[in-house]
């Protein structure tokens, strides 16, 4: 998703700070970057297409500025083009803007420009801002207000007009900004991450704000132009935590984490009681419970649910959010609905987070980045605790997600079943357990994927959502086609897809579904296809006549194995992503948070 950064300082290094703090969002998804100094009444504003280091390849604006703004764009309205790429100026060159969100009745907005025969350059939503800016009366905060008034949508804007030297004037709806100052610096930023090497506090602008930066100030206004104030945040270890130390890729080092995930997960759950307040008050006239996210974060839900309603006995459902407000849900005070998602950004989810709450219903979020949208909408936050997830396939923040929906569900099993099972003693037997996969017998399937012409992941129940969660991960990187579905599934149309040319993955960590599994691992083979077998049960060499490879994972109860089978998945899509010569931190097409609808 689009990035914006800001910057007011006293140093002539301005460019170089703003593009080292850009390169902090890289991780966001873009696909042209743009950046404006600004310097004696005057913009100088550069462009370029696709990665950042194409803007500073020809940047040579040689003015010593102290201020200016820069921008990521992730397309959505308009092609990527130059003309599209922000900032954008106003017709009179008094105005530029950087912006990240929607504005949606942009379409209007550009007629009635036209009618005053102001013609615009690109196609992009943004682009009607500097001129309706341009056009208003008043003061230059007057005049941000009024456009504001104009926008329907979502936005955080960064804006600089050519009077006022050295101010940002930054506002937000529906968007996430950030701004942080030090003794002689300001920084305005999508993402906190950017702070974390140089400054103690910054403020999250709340929804429907303006702010005002200077060097030695910043102001915060309303919507009605009264000032507000606004209470800093400390920067904490998880902004701090974004480098990719001895790894080449942030994908490899955030798998190679999990095992410190849990740790952390153990500990702070075991220092703050965060289920506190889910007590029987809270749990008692529930009678149905609905767990809502989007991608990895929707396997999540779907594995959480699974979770929860084996020891709860409650009707309990996964949906993806971006369905879920348009299936005319049944939500009422007695329906607990449970968001989840990595960057608590994620604009299907929130949407769906308004509408429950609208609709009264119970709450509770399970969230990574604790400063995000959804963290602070939630009454009851369950913090995911994996630490900065940059690369955009989700890994440690999705084991992060079961590690937490399994001591929820046993929780929920504990107040209402008047049970005491101590929750993170059970989490705690995952830290017995060898994580690792085993990275020269990965390389070698990972070949064989290369080889094959067709992919599939098949599971029953749990091992179900591993294999949807496997298939996602491979196709996020590699672009390689693939289908998961249950076993059960593949003999009703899908079993006509395979031949000998079929690698199939078959996931089985529940002793009690490992005959149905060999089953369809029978009907596979009779077809020709090439099996895969990712287990960690004891199986005898009679039963695996048909399988051409097992893959073992490290032992541990069966109740647990849902929530590490898919690290060898993971480090596979990484594995054949590289050999294919793409980043998998960066797949093309994605963003990191998606805060758009
Ligand atoms: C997973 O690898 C994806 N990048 C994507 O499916 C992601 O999980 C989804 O966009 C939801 O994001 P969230 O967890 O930040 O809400």
């Amino acid at each position: 998703m689009c990035g914006i950064i800001g910057y007011i300082g006293t140093n002539e290094n301005t460019e170089e700070i703003i593009i080292n703090n850009l390169k902090k969002l890289e991780y966001r998804g873009y696909d042209s970057s743009g950046i404006c100094l600004f310097d004696n009444d005057k913009f100088y504003i550069h462009k370029s297409l696709g990665e950042i280091k194409n803007l500073t390849k020809n940047l040579n604006i040689k003015i010593k500025s102290h201020c200016g703004i820069a921008h990521t764009r992730w397309a959505t309205h308009g092609s990527v083009s130059l003309n599209n790429t922000h900032p954008h100026l106003s017709f009179d060159k008094a105005w530029c803007v950087v912006h990240n969100g929607i504005i949606e009745n942009h379409l209007d907005l550009k007629k009635e420009l036209l009618e005053k025969n102001i013609k615009l350059n690109g196609e992009t939503d943004t682009e009607v801002v500097p001129n309706l800016l341009s056009l208003q009366s008043g003061t230059i905060l007057e005049a941000i207000n009024k456009t504001l008034k104009k926008l329907e949508g979502s936005f955080a804007f960064c804006i600089l007009n050519k009077n006022e030297k050295d101010t940002l004037f930054l506002a937000r709806k529906n968007s996430p900004l950030y701004v942080a100052k030090n003794s002689d610096e300001v920084l305005a930023s999508s993402d906190p991450v950017c702070f974390g090497e140089k400054y103690e506090e910054y403020f999250s602008l709340p929804e429907n704000t303006i702010c005002v930066a200077k060097k030695d100030k910043i102001t915060f206004y309303d919507f009605d132009l009264k000032q507000i104030k606004v209470k800093a945040t400390k920067v904490t270890v998880f902004e701090k935590s974004a480098t990719k130390g001895e790894y080449n890729y942030f994908a490899e080092k955030e798998i190679d984490e999990i095992p410190h995930v849990l740790n952390n997960i153990i500990k702070s759950y075991g220092s703050i009681n965060y289920f506190d307040k889910i007590d029987y008050k809270f749990l008692h006239n529930i009678n149905n419970i609905k767990l809502i996210g989007c991608g990895t974060a929707y396997h999540a839900c779907l594995m959480g649910a699974k979770y929860i309603q084996e020891k709860t006995d409650l009707e309990c459902s996964a949906h993806i959010a971006s369905e879920f407000r348009y299936s005319k849900p049944h939500i009422d005070k007695n329906t607990l609905c449970i968001f989840c998602s990595q960057s608590g950004e994620t604009a299907d989810t929130l949407l769906c987070l308004k509408l429950a709450k609208q609709k009264k219903a119970k709450i509770i979020s399970l969230v990574n980045v604790p400063y995000s949208s959804i963290a602070r909408q939630s009454n009851i936050l369950l913090p995911l605790c994996a630490g900065m997830e940059i690369a955009v396939i989700s890994t440690k923040a999705y084991n992060a997600m079961l590690f937490v929906f399994y001591m929820l569900s046993l929780h929920m099993y504990n107040i209402l079943k008047h049970k005491n099972i101590d929750v993170i003693k059970k989490l705690k037997r995952l830290q017995k357990v060898n994580f690792f996969y085993n990275i020269n017998y990965i390389d070698d399937i990972s070949n064989v994927v290369l080889k094959s012409e067709k992919i599939f992941f098949i599971g029953k129940g749990e091992d179900y959502v591993s294999a949807m969660e496997a298939g996602l991960k491979l196709k996020e990187i590699t672009y390689i086609n693939c289908v998961s579905l249950p076993s059960g599934e593949l003999k009703h149309g899908t079993l006509s897809l395979v031949d000998n040319k079929s690698l199939v993955f078959v996931i089985a960590t529940k002793k009690e579904l490992l005959s149905k599994n060999l089953a369809s691992a029978s009907e596979i083979k009779s077809r020709g296809g090439n099996i895969i077998l990712v287990t960690n049960l004891d199986i005898n060499e009679t039963s695996l006549k048909d399988v051409d490879f097992v893959y073992y994972f490290d032992k541990c109860c069966e109740d647990l194995a849902s929530m590490i089978s898919i690290i060898p998945f993971q480090m596979l899509a990484v594995k054949t992503c590289l050999k294919l010569g793409y980043s998998p931190d960066k797949p093309r097409n994605l963003a990191k948070s998606v805060t758009v609808e």
